[in-house]
Protein backbone atom coordinates (compact mmCIF):
# COMPACT_ATOMS: atom_id res chain seq x y z
CA UNK A 1 0.00 0.00 0.00
CA UNK A 2 1.53 3.62 -1.15
CA UNK A 3 0.49 5.97 1.80
CA UNK A 4 -0.09 9.85 0.31
CA UNK A 5 1.52 11.73 3.25
CA UNK A 6 -0.50 15.83 3.35
CA UNK A 7 1.12 16.79 6.26
CA UNK A 8 0.83 20.06 8.27
CA UNK A 9 3.59 22.33 7.23
CA UNK A 10 6.41 22.51 10.06
CA UNK A 11 5.02 25.19 11.89
CA UNK A 12 2.25 24.37 12.20
CA UNK A 13 2.73 20.57 13.69
CA UNK A 14 4.45 19.92 17.00
CA UNK A 15 7.75 20.42 16.89
CA UNK A 16 9.37 19.49 20.19
CA UNK A 17 8.26 16.82 22.53
CA UNK A 18 5.12 16.63 24.51
CA UNK A 19 5.94 17.39 27.58
CA UNK A 20 2.02 17.96 29.71
CA UNK A 21 2.12 19.19 32.92
CA UNK A 22 -0.83 18.60 33.64
CA UNK A 23 -3.18 15.20 33.99
CA UNK A 24 -4.36 14.84 30.23
CA UNK A 25 -6.67 12.38 31.32
CA UNK A 26 -8.20 9.82 28.83
CA UNK A 27 -9.00 10.23 25.24
CA UNK A 28 -9.37 13.77 25.21
CA UNK A 29 -5.95 14.92 23.59
CA UNK A 30 -5.44 14.69 19.74
CA UNK A 31 -2.42 14.73 17.53
CA UNK A 32 -2.36 16.68 14.13
CA UNK A 33 -3.11 13.95 11.92
CA UNK A 34 -5.36 10.84 11.47
CA UNK A 35 -4.90 7.67 8.78
CA UNK A 36 -7.77 7.63 6.36
CA UNK A 37 -8.29 5.35 3.84
CA UNK A 38 -11.98 4.56 1.93
CA UNK A 39 -13.64 1.78 0.94
CA UNK A 40 -15.42 1.58 -2.60
CA UNK A 41 -15.97 -0.44 -5.83
CA UNK A 42 -14.88 -3.14 -3.96
CA UNK A 43 -11.07 -2.07 -2.82
CA UNK A 44 -9.54 0.45 -0.30
CA UNK A 45 -8.22 3.08 -2.20
CA UNK A 46 -6.51 6.45 -1.01
CA UNK A 47 -4.77 5.23 1.78
CA UNK A 48 -3.05 9.33 3.28
CA UNK A 49 -1.68 10.68 6.50
CA UNK A 50 -3.76 13.99 6.70
CA UNK A 51 -4.18 16.85 9.17
CA UNK A 52 -6.46 15.92 11.71
CA UNK A 53 -10.10 17.62 11.58
CA UNK A 54 -13.68 17.15 10.20
CA UNK A 55 -14.23 13.90 7.35
CA UNK A 56 -17.06 15.18 5.11
CA UNK A 57 -20.19 12.96 5.52
CA UNK A 58 -23.00 12.53 3.96
CA UNK A 59 -26.59 13.30 5.97
CA UNK A 60 -27.60 10.16 4.60
CA UNK A 61 -24.24 8.15 5.28
CA UNK A 62 -25.63 4.71 6.68
CA UNK A 63 -23.33 4.40 9.59
CA UNK A 64 -25.53 7.47 10.69
CA UNK A 65 -28.93 5.91 10.43
CA UNK A 66 -28.27 2.19 10.83
CA UNK A 67 -25.17 1.87 12.86
CA UNK A 68 -22.62 0.25 10.96
CA UNK A 69 -19.56 1.94 12.53
CA UNK A 70 -16.90 -0.40 14.83
CA UNK A 71 -13.62 0.59 16.48
CA UNK A 72 -10.94 -0.89 18.32
CA UNK A 73 -8.44 0.24 21.23
CA UNK A 74 -5.08 -0.03 21.12
CA UNK A 75 -1.91 1.00 23.03
CA UNK A 76 1.89 2.34 22.08
CA UNK A 77 4.45 2.95 24.87
CA UNK A 78 7.80 4.88 24.93
CA UNK A 79 10.35 2.52 26.46
CA UNK A 80 13.57 3.34 28.25
CA UNK A 81 15.50 3.43 24.96
CA UNK A 82 13.51 6.37 23.83
CA UNK A 83 12.03 4.37 21.09
CA UNK A 84 8.02 3.68 20.71
CA UNK A 85 6.43 0.04 21.36
CA UNK A 86 3.18 -1.26 19.81
CA UNK A 87 1.54 -3.61 22.30
CA UNK A 88 -0.52 -6.66 20.48
CA UNK A 89 -1.06 -4.62 17.89
CA UNK A 90 -1.99 -7.36 15.38
CA UNK A 91 -4.53 -8.66 17.90
CA UNK A 92 -6.45 -5.59 17.62
CA UNK A 93 -6.27 -5.74 13.41
CA UNK A 94 -7.62 -9.30 13.88
CA UNK A 95 -10.23 -8.31 16.14
CA UNK A 96 -11.01 -5.27 13.98
CA UNK A 97 -12.00 -7.60 11.24
CA UNK A 98 -14.00 -9.95 13.28
CA UNK A 99 -16.06 -6.90 14.22
CA UNK A 100 -16.26 -6.35 10.71
CA UNK A 101 -18.05 -9.86 10.02
CA UNK A 102 -20.23 -9.37 12.54
CA UNK A 103 -21.71 -6.04 11.46
CA UNK A 104 -21.23 -6.96 7.82
CA UNK A 105 -18.42 -4.67 6.88
CA UNK A 106 -15.58 -5.62 4.58
CA UNK A 107 -12.46 -6.93 6.52
CA UNK A 108 -9.42 -4.28 6.33
CA UNK A 109 -6.24 -6.57 5.40
CA UNK A 110 -4.13 -7.14 8.14
CA UNK A 111 -1.23 -5.73 6.85
CA UNK A 112 -2.91 -2.39 5.17
CA UNK A 113 -3.98 -1.81 9.51
CA UNK A 114 -0.74 -2.26 10.15
CA UNK A 115 1.15 -0.29 7.86
CA UNK A 116 -1.66 2.39 8.53
CA UNK A 117 -0.97 2.28 12.39
CA UNK A 118 2.48 2.11 11.80
CA UNK A 119 2.92 5.32 9.19
CA UNK A 120 0.69 7.32 11.54
CA UNK A 121 2.72 6.36 14.76
CA UNK A 122 6.11 7.73 13.13
CA UNK A 123 4.72 11.05 11.62
CA UNK A 124 3.49 11.88 15.33
CA UNK A 125 6.51 10.45 17.78
CA UNK A 126 6.71 13.84 19.19
CA UNK A 127 3.27 13.96 20.45
CA UNK A 128 4.16 10.80 22.74
CA UNK A 129 3.34 12.45 26.24
CA UNK A 130 6.73 12.30 27.94
CA UNK A 131 4.23 11.60 31.45
CA UNK A 132 4.47 8.99 34.07
CA UNK A 133 1.99 6.44 33.24
CA UNK A 134 1.37 7.97 30.00
CA UNK A 135 1.05 5.79 26.75
CA UNK A 136 -0.75 6.57 22.80
CA UNK A 137 -3.98 5.49 22.61
CA UNK A 138 -4.32 4.42 19.07
CA UNK A 139 -7.87 4.11 18.07
CA UNK A 140 -8.81 2.88 14.52
CA UNK A 141 -12.46 2.68 13.43
CA UNK A 142 -14.64 2.45 10.43
CA UNK A 143 -18.02 3.28 9.34
CA UNK A 144 -20.50 3.44 6.47
CA UNK A 145 -20.00 6.20 4.19
CA UNK A 146 -22.96 5.30 1.43
CA UNK A 147 -25.82 7.58 0.96
CA UNK A 148 -28.55 5.38 1.24
CA UNK A 149 -32.01 4.75 3.46
CA UNK A 150 -32.00 1.43 2.60
CA UNK A 151 -32.05 -1.38 5.52
CA UNK A 152 -28.73 -3.53 3.76
CA UNK A 153 -24.77 -3.09 4.14
CA UNK A 154 -23.21 -0.46 2.66
CA UNK A 155 -21.27 0.02 -0.14
CA UNK A 156 -18.63 2.57 0.72
CA UNK A 157 -16.61 2.60 4.23
CA UNK A 158 -13.94 5.31 5.39
CA UNK A 159 -11.36 3.46 7.56
CA UNK A 160 -9.59 6.00 10.11
CA UNK A 161 -7.25 6.29 12.48
CA UNK A 162 -6.54 8.82 15.32
CA UNK A 163 -4.22 8.78 18.52
CA UNK A 164 -5.09 10.39 21.61
CA UNK A 165 -1.95 10.89 24.03
CA UNK A 166 -3.33 9.42 26.97
CA UNK A 167 -2.92 8.93 31.34
CA UNK A 168 -5.36 6.48 33.32
CA UNK A 169 -8.95 5.44 32.40
CA UNK A 170 -10.24 5.84 36.14
CA UNK A 171 -9.57 9.35 37.38
CA UNK A 172 -7.92 7.89 40.25
CA UNK A 173 -5.80 5.35 38.43
CA UNK A 174 -5.42 2.10 39.18
CA UNK A 175 -4.32 2.36 42.86
CA UNK A 176 -7.72 2.42 44.13
CA UNK A 177 -11.12 0.27 43.55
CA UNK A 178 -13.63 0.61 41.92
CA UNK A 179 -17.49 -0.21 42.54
CA UNK A 180 -19.85 -1.90 40.04
CA UNK A 181 -23.13 -1.52 39.73
CA UNK A 182 -25.28 -5.04 39.04
CA UNK A 183 -27.74 -4.42 36.92
CA UNK A 184 -30.69 -7.20 36.50
CA UNK A 185 -32.38 -3.98 34.39
CA UNK A 186 -30.49 -3.52 31.65
CA UNK A 187 -28.20 -5.77 29.45
CA UNK A 188 -25.29 -5.42 26.99
CA UNK A 189 -25.50 -7.92 24.80
CA UNK A 190 -27.67 -11.17 23.81
CA UNK A 191 -26.41 -14.85 22.44
CA UNK A 192 -26.73 -13.93 18.88
CA UNK A 193 -26.14 -10.13 18.68
CA UNK A 194 -23.08 -8.29 18.37
CA UNK A 195 -21.71 -8.44 22.13
CA UNK A 196 -18.44 -9.97 20.56
CA UNK A 197 -17.99 -6.99 18.23
CA UNK A 198 -16.85 -3.65 19.11
CA UNK A 199 -19.88 -2.16 17.39
CA UNK A 200 -20.38 1.84 18.15
CA UNK A 201 -24.45 0.85 18.38
CA UNK A 202 -23.20 -1.81 21.84
CA UNK A 203 -21.69 1.38 23.15
CA UNK A 204 -24.40 3.88 22.58
CA UNK A 205 -26.81 1.05 23.90
CA UNK A 206 -24.95 0.96 27.35
CA UNK A 207 -25.50 4.75 28.12
CA UNK A 208 -28.81 4.30 29.50
CA UNK A 209 -27.19 1.89 32.19
CA UNK A 210 -23.99 3.96 33.28
CA UNK A 211 -26.09 6.74 33.60
CA UNK A 212 -27.64 4.47 36.06
CA UNK A 213 -24.43 3.23 37.59
CA UNK A 214 -23.67 6.95 38.48
CA UNK A 215 -27.31 7.11 40.29
CA UNK A 216 -25.74 4.48 42.68
CA UNK A 217 -22.25 6.03 42.92
CA UNK A 218 -20.88 3.15 40.69
CA UNK A 219 -17.76 3.29 37.71
CA UNK A 220 -19.46 1.08 35.45
CA UNK A 221 -22.13 -1.58 35.25
CA UNK A 222 -21.41 -5.19 35.81
CA UNK A 223 -23.43 -7.09 32.48
CA UNK A 224 -25.73 -10.19 33.50
CA UNK A 225 -26.49 -12.53 30.76
CA UNK A 226 -29.90 -11.88 29.27
CA UNK A 227 -31.72 -14.34 32.18
CA UNK A 228 -29.70 -12.94 34.65
CA UNK A 229 -27.73 -15.91 35.77
CA UNK A 230 -23.96 -15.54 34.72
CA UNK A 231 -21.78 -12.93 34.81
CA UNK A 232 -20.47 -11.37 31.49
CA UNK A 233 -18.37 -8.89 31.86
CA UNK A 234 -18.31 -4.59 32.44
CA UNK A 235 -18.81 -1.89 30.17
CA UNK A 236 -15.41 -1.44 29.27
CA UNK A 237 -13.58 -4.47 30.81
CA UNK A 238 -13.72 -8.15 31.04
CA UNK A 239 -14.43 -9.49 34.65
CA UNK A 240 -12.32 -11.37 36.72
CA UNK A 241 -12.25 -12.75 40.56
CA UNK A 242 -9.22 -14.64 42.71
CA UNK A 243 -10.01 -17.25 45.16
CA UNK A 244 -8.94 -17.77 48.60
CA UNK A 245 -6.36 -20.66 46.79
CA UNK A 246 -5.08 -18.03 44.52
CA UNK A 247 -6.54 -19.26 41.68
CA UNK A 248 -7.82 -16.21 39.06
CA UNK A 249 -11.60 -16.55 37.05
CA UNK A 250 -12.25 -14.89 33.90
CA UNK A 251 -15.74 -16.01 32.37
CA UNK A 252 -15.63 -18.35 29.93
CA UNK A 253 -15.68 -16.13 26.04
CA UNK A 254 -18.98 -16.01 24.18
CA UNK A 255 -21.02 -14.60 22.01
CA UNK A 256 -22.14 -11.92 24.48
CA UNK A 257 -18.69 -10.99 25.60
CA UNK A 258 -16.04 -9.08 23.97
CA UNK A 259 -12.91 -11.05 23.49
CA UNK A 260 -10.43 -8.76 25.78
CA UNK A 261 -6.77 -8.71 24.53
CA UNK A 262 -5.86 -7.96 27.58
CA UNK A 263 -7.72 -11.19 29.23
CA UNK A 264 -5.71 -13.51 26.87
CA UNK A 265 -2.92 -11.92 27.69
CA UNK A 266 -3.27 -12.11 31.35
CA UNK A 267 -4.15 -15.98 30.78
CA UNK A 268 -1.18 -16.56 29.33
CA UNK A 269 0.85 -14.69 32.01
CA UNK A 270 -0.24 -17.33 34.73
CA UNK A 271 3.52 -19.28 34.80
CA UNK A 272 4.87 -15.69 35.31
CA UNK A 273 2.44 -14.87 38.47
CA UNK A 274 2.72 -18.23 40.17
CA UNK A 275 -0.87 -18.56 39.96
CA UNK A 276 -3.49 -20.77 38.60
CA UNK A 277 -5.63 -18.84 35.85
CA UNK A 278 -8.62 -20.00 33.56
CA UNK A 279 -11.61 -19.55 32.39
CA UNK A 280 -15.06 -20.32 33.54
CA UNK A 281 -18.68 -19.82 33.41
CA UNK A 282 -19.16 -18.24 36.89
CA UNK A 283 -23.22 -17.85 38.06
CA UNK A 284 -23.73 -14.42 39.75
CA UNK A 285 -25.49 -16.21 42.75
CA UNK A 286 -22.87 -18.65 43.78
CA UNK A 287 -20.29 -15.33 43.29
CA UNK A 288 -22.22 -13.20 45.70
CA UNK A 289 -22.35 -16.31 48.18
CA UNK A 290 -17.96 -16.56 47.75
CA UNK A 291 -17.71 -12.96 47.86
CA UNK A 292 -19.56 -13.27 51.00
CA UNK A 293 -18.14 -16.38 52.76
CA UNK A 294 -14.58 -14.44 52.26
CA UNK A 295 -13.79 -17.69 49.16
CA UNK A 296 -13.25 -14.62 46.31
CA UNK A 297 -10.80 -12.39 48.04
CA UNK A 298 -10.01 -9.64 44.53
CA UNK A 299 -12.07 -8.80 41.70
CA UNK A 300 -11.29 -6.53 39.13
CA UNK A 301 -11.26 -5.64 35.29
CA UNK A 302 -9.37 -6.15 32.57
CA UNK A 303 -9.64 -3.75 29.49
CA UNK A 304 -6.76 -1.86 27.12
CA UNK A 305 -7.78 1.34 28.41
CA UNK A 306 -8.71 0.23 31.77
CA UNK A 307 -5.59 -2.04 32.19
CA UNK A 308 -5.65 -4.28 35.74
CA UNK A 309 -8.74 -2.47 37.50
CA UNK A 310 -9.39 -3.52 40.68
CA UNK A 311 -13.11 -3.93 41.95
CA UNK A 312 -13.38 -3.38 45.65
CA UNK A 313 -17.69 -3.42 45.62
CA UNK A 314 -20.61 -4.42 43.81
CA UNK A 315 -24.17 -2.51 44.33
CA UNK A 316 -27.40 -4.00 43.81
CA UNK A 317 -30.41 -2.36 42.24
CA UNK A 318 -32.19 -2.94 45.78
CA UNK A 319 -29.21 -0.72 47.31
CA UNK A 320 -27.61 -4.02 48.78
CA UNK A 321 -23.59 -3.93 48.99
CA UNK A 322 -21.49 -6.40 48.97
CA UNK A 323 -17.26 -5.97 49.58
CA UNK A 324 -14.68 -8.06 48.25
CA UNK A 325 -12.12 -8.32 51.55
CA UNK A 326 -11.35 -5.04 52.53
CA UNK A 327 -12.46 -3.32 49.80
CA UNK A 328 -9.12 -2.29 48.42
CA UNK A 329 -6.40 -3.32 45.56
CA UNK A 330 -5.66 -6.95 46.69
CA UNK A 331 -1.89 -8.39 45.68
CA UNK A 332 -2.89 -10.25 43.31
CA UNK A 333 -4.25 -7.42 41.72
CA UNK A 334 -1.28 -4.79 42.26
CA UNK A 335 1.08 -8.07 41.02
CA UNK A 336 -0.66 -8.23 37.84
CA UNK A 337 -1.12 -4.83 36.93
CA UNK A 338 2.66 -4.14 37.89
CA UNK A 339 3.98 -6.90 35.52
CA UNK A 340 1.47 -6.21 32.81
CA UNK A 341 2.81 -2.72 32.98
CA UNK A 342 6.35 -3.48 33.34
CA UNK A 343 6.29 -6.00 30.07
CA UNK A 344 4.39 -2.65 28.33
CA UNK A 345 6.18 0.18 29.04
CA UNK A 346 9.43 -1.99 28.55
CA UNK A 347 10.96 -2.32 32.10
CA UNK A 348 11.40 -5.77 32.05
CA UNK A 349 11.22 -8.90 29.80
CA UNK A 350 8.48 -9.08 26.98
CA UNK A 351 8.54 -13.42 27.43
CA UNK A 352 5.93 -13.42 24.67
CA UNK A 353 7.39 -10.97 21.68
CA UNK A 354 3.96 -8.92 21.91
CA UNK A 355 6.33 -5.07 21.29
CA UNK A 356 6.95 -4.18 18.13
CA UNK A 357 9.54 -1.47 17.93
CA UNK A 358 8.10 1.78 15.57
N1 LIG B 1 -15.15 -5.45 27.11
C1 LIG B 1 -15.59 -4.34 26.49
C2 LIG B 1 -17.05 -4.18 26.29
C3 LIG B 1 -14.68 -3.38 26.03
O1 LIG B 1 -15.10 -2.27 25.42
C4 LIG B 1 -13.30 -3.60 26.23
C5 LIG B 1 -12.32 -2.64 25.74
O2 LIG B 1 -11.73 -2.78 24.71
C6 LIG B 1 -12.89 -4.77 26.88
C7 LIG B 1 -13.84 -5.67 27.32
C8 LIG B 1 -11.44 -5.08 27.07
O3 LIG B 1 -10.88 -5.53 25.88
P1 LIG B 1 -9.34 -5.29 25.57
O4 LIG B 1 -8.57 -5.88 26.69
O5 LIG B 1 -9.11 -5.98 24.29
O6 LIG B 1 -9.16 -3.82 25.47
C1 LIG C 1 -10.50 0.10 25.34
O1 LIG C 1 -10.19 -0.35 26.43
O2 LIG C 1 -9.68 0.23 24.42
C2 LIG C 1 -11.86 0.50 25.03
O3 LIG C 1 -12.17 0.57 23.87
C3 LIG C 1 -12.75 0.77 26.15
C4 LIG C 1 -13.52 2.03 26.10
C5 LIG C 1 -12.75 3.29 26.16
C6 LIG C 1 -14.68 2.01 25.21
Amino acid sequence: MEIKYQLKSASQRRSTPYQPTENIGFGRIRTDHMFVMDYADGQWQNPRVTSFGPLPISPGAMALHYGQSIFEGAKAFLHPNDEIYTFRLDKNIERLNTSASILCMPHVPAEMQKQAIEALIDVERLWFPRQEGACFYIRPFMFATEDNLSVRSANAYTYCVVISPSGAYYPDGNNSAIRLLVSKKYHRAVSGGTGAAKASGNYAASLRAATAAKEFGAAQVLYLDANNQQIEEAGAMNHFHVRKDGTLIIPTFTDTILKSITSQSVLALGEHLGCEIKQETIMIDDFIADVRSGEIVEAGGFGTAAVVSAVGEYIFEDNTIIQVADGQVGPVTKKLYQLYSDIQNGRCDDPYNWLTQI
